[in-house]
Protein backbone atom coordinates (compact mmCIF):
# COMPACT_ATOMS: atom_id res chain seq x y z
CA UNK A 1 0.00 0.00 0.00
CA UNK A 2 1.04 3.23 -0.27
CA UNK A 3 1.58 5.76 2.44
CA UNK A 4 0.04 8.86 2.77
CA UNK A 5 2.92 10.69 2.87
CA UNK A 6 3.87 9.45 -0.88
CA UNK A 7 0.48 10.04 -2.26
CA UNK A 8 0.02 13.20 -0.59
CA UNK A 9 2.76 14.18 -2.42
CA UNK A 10 1.56 13.09 -5.86
CA UNK A 11 -1.56 14.76 -5.79
CA UNK A 12 0.67 17.80 -4.86
CA UNK A 13 2.40 17.41 -8.14
CA UNK A 14 -0.42 16.71 -10.30
CA UNK A 15 -2.20 20.18 -9.16
CA UNK A 16 1.19 21.98 -9.48
CA UNK A 17 1.17 20.49 -13.89
CA UNK A 18 -2.70 21.48 -13.91
CA UNK A 19 -2.50 24.97 -13.01
CA UNK A 20 1.07 25.43 -14.82
CA UNK A 21 -0.96 24.10 -18.04
CA UNK A 22 -3.84 26.55 -17.67
CA UNK A 23 -1.99 29.32 -17.06
CA UNK A 24 0.33 28.96 -19.76
CA UNK A 25 -3.12 28.42 -22.27
CA UNK A 26 -4.81 31.39 -20.73
CA UNK A 27 -2.49 33.54 -21.41
CA UNK A 28 -1.81 32.75 -25.35
CA UNK A 29 -3.49 35.90 -27.06
CA UNK A 30 -5.82 34.28 -29.69
CA UNK A 31 -6.64 36.03 -32.83
CA UNK A 32 -9.72 34.69 -34.44
CA UNK A 33 -8.39 33.79 -38.34
CA UNK A 34 -11.09 33.62 -41.18
CA UNK A 35 -11.36 29.66 -40.46
CA UNK A 36 -12.26 30.31 -36.81
CA UNK A 37 -9.19 28.81 -35.81
CA UNK A 38 -7.02 30.61 -33.04
CA UNK A 39 -3.92 31.71 -33.96
CA UNK A 40 -1.09 32.88 -31.92
CA UNK A 41 0.45 36.26 -32.74
CA UNK A 42 4.15 36.07 -33.65
CA UNK A 43 6.06 39.45 -34.19
CA UNK A 44 9.42 40.09 -36.07
CA UNK A 45 11.53 42.02 -33.35
CA UNK A 46 14.65 44.19 -35.27
CA UNK A 47 17.17 44.93 -32.64
CA UNK A 48 20.98 45.35 -32.18
CA UNK A 49 22.72 42.61 -30.29
CA UNK A 50 23.26 43.90 -27.30
CA UNK A 51 20.62 45.72 -27.08
CA UNK A 52 19.88 45.00 -22.84
CA UNK A 53 16.69 46.56 -22.80
CA UNK A 54 15.32 44.84 -25.69
CA UNK A 55 15.99 41.09 -24.63
CA UNK A 56 13.70 42.28 -21.25
CA UNK A 57 10.95 44.52 -23.48
CA UNK A 58 10.59 40.83 -25.67
CA UNK A 59 10.73 39.14 -22.52
CA UNK A 60 7.60 41.26 -21.57
CA UNK A 61 5.42 40.54 -24.76
CA UNK A 62 6.29 36.52 -24.94
CA UNK A 63 4.59 36.19 -20.78
CA UNK A 64 2.09 38.05 -22.59
CA UNK A 65 0.46 36.18 -25.13
CA UNK A 66 3.11 36.89 -27.71
CA UNK A 67 5.81 34.61 -30.03
CA UNK A 68 8.91 36.59 -30.94
CA UNK A 69 11.26 36.04 -33.63
CA UNK A 70 14.17 38.03 -33.64
CA UNK A 71 16.48 39.69 -35.60
CA UNK A 72 19.88 41.05 -34.61
CA UNK A 73 21.43 44.00 -36.67
CA UNK A 74 24.17 45.74 -36.50
CA UNK A 75 22.56 49.08 -37.88
CA UNK A 76 18.65 49.26 -36.58
CA UNK A 77 18.08 52.05 -38.63
CA UNK A 78 17.41 50.19 -42.11
CA UNK A 79 14.38 48.68 -40.84
CA UNK A 80 12.84 51.89 -39.49
CA UNK A 81 14.19 53.78 -42.43
CA UNK A 82 11.90 50.79 -44.69
CA UNK A 83 9.15 51.20 -42.83
CA UNK A 84 8.72 55.10 -42.64
CA UNK A 85 9.27 55.70 -38.97
CA UNK A 86 10.12 59.42 -38.78
CA UNK A 87 13.43 59.63 -36.26
CA UNK A 88 11.28 61.55 -33.77
CA UNK A 89 9.04 58.63 -32.97
CA UNK A 90 12.22 56.25 -33.28
CA UNK A 91 13.35 53.77 -30.18
CA UNK A 92 15.83 51.25 -29.42
CA UNK A 93 13.94 48.15 -31.45
CA UNK A 94 11.04 47.68 -33.71
CA UNK A 95 8.96 44.98 -33.81
CA UNK A 96 6.56 44.03 -37.13
CA UNK A 97 3.12 41.50 -37.17
CA UNK A 98 2.52 39.86 -39.90
CA UNK A 99 0.45 42.22 -42.03
CA UNK A 100 2.93 44.62 -41.46
CA UNK A 101 2.34 46.83 -38.74
CA UNK A 102 4.91 47.99 -36.70
CA UNK A 103 5.49 48.33 -32.46
CA UNK A 104 7.98 50.89 -32.22
CA UNK A 105 9.90 50.16 -28.45
CA UNK A 106 8.37 49.66 -25.21
CA UNK A 107 5.08 50.01 -25.94
CA UNK A 108 2.75 47.48 -23.24
CA UNK A 109 1.31 44.28 -24.75
CA UNK A 110 -2.03 45.22 -23.92
CA UNK A 111 -2.17 47.61 -26.02
CA UNK A 112 -0.54 45.45 -29.20
CA UNK A 113 -3.17 42.94 -28.25
CA UNK A 114 -6.00 46.02 -28.52
CA UNK A 115 -4.62 47.60 -31.42
CA UNK A 116 -4.53 43.87 -33.35
CA UNK A 117 -8.11 43.38 -32.71
CA UNK A 118 -9.08 46.65 -34.30
CA UNK A 119 -9.89 46.54 -37.75
CA UNK A 120 -9.81 50.26 -39.02
CA UNK A 121 -6.38 50.89 -39.96
CA UNK A 122 -6.02 52.35 -43.22
CA UNK A 123 -3.29 55.03 -43.89
CA UNK A 124 -1.69 53.58 -40.26
CA UNK A 125 1.68 52.57 -39.67
CA UNK A 126 1.18 50.80 -36.09
CA UNK A 127 2.23 51.94 -32.85
CA UNK A 128 5.53 54.09 -30.90
CA UNK A 129 6.38 54.77 -27.54
CA UNK A 130 9.41 57.03 -28.70
CA UNK A 131 12.75 57.10 -27.17
CA UNK A 132 12.53 55.03 -23.99
CA UNK A 133 10.45 55.98 -20.76
CA UNK A 134 12.22 54.92 -17.52
CA UNK A 135 9.08 52.31 -15.85
CA UNK A 136 7.84 51.34 -19.25
CA UNK A 137 7.92 47.43 -19.63
CA UNK A 138 12.00 46.69 -20.13
CA UNK A 139 12.98 49.97 -18.87
CA UNK A 140 12.34 49.25 -15.36
CA UNK A 141 14.41 51.10 -12.77
CA UNK A 142 13.54 50.31 -9.51
CA UNK A 143 10.13 51.90 -8.69
CA UNK A 144 10.46 54.75 -10.81
CA UNK A 145 8.16 55.72 -13.09
CA UNK A 146 7.94 58.23 -15.97
CA UNK A 147 4.26 59.05 -17.61
CA UNK A 148 4.31 58.86 -21.53
CA UNK A 149 2.35 58.18 -24.05
CA UNK A 150 1.66 55.74 -26.84
CA UNK A 151 1.21 57.27 -30.45
CA UNK A 152 -0.49 55.74 -33.71
CA UNK A 153 1.73 56.47 -36.27
CA UNK A 154 0.45 57.26 -39.55
CA UNK A 155 1.55 56.61 -43.16
CA UNK A 156 1.96 60.54 -43.76
CA UNK A 157 4.18 60.87 -41.12
CA UNK A 158 1.69 62.62 -38.37
CA UNK A 159 0.12 60.79 -35.38
CA UNK A 160 -2.25 60.52 -33.30
CA UNK A 161 -2.42 59.61 -29.48
CA UNK A 162 -3.54 56.20 -28.93
CA UNK A 163 -3.12 56.20 -25.35
CA UNK A 164 -1.70 57.77 -22.34
CA UNK A 165 -0.06 55.83 -19.42
CA UNK A 166 0.05 57.25 -16.45
CA UNK A 167 1.30 54.93 -14.31
CA UNK A 168 2.84 51.70 -13.90
CA UNK A 169 -0.11 49.41 -12.93
CA UNK A 170 -1.85 50.93 -16.10
CA UNK A 171 0.63 48.78 -18.53
CA UNK A 172 -0.82 46.09 -17.95
CU1 LIG B 1 14.99 50.00 -25.10
CU1 LIG C 1 14.59 47.80 -27.40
Amino acid sequence: MFSTKFLIKILAALTIISLTTSCSESEAVNVQTLAGKPQTVILDVYKSATCGCCKKWISHINDNGFQSKIHNRTNISVIKDKKGIEPRFRSCHTAISKEGYIFEGHVPAKYIQRFLQETHHDGVLGLSVPAMPVGSPGMEVGDKFQPYKVLLLKSDGTYDIYAYVPSYEEQF
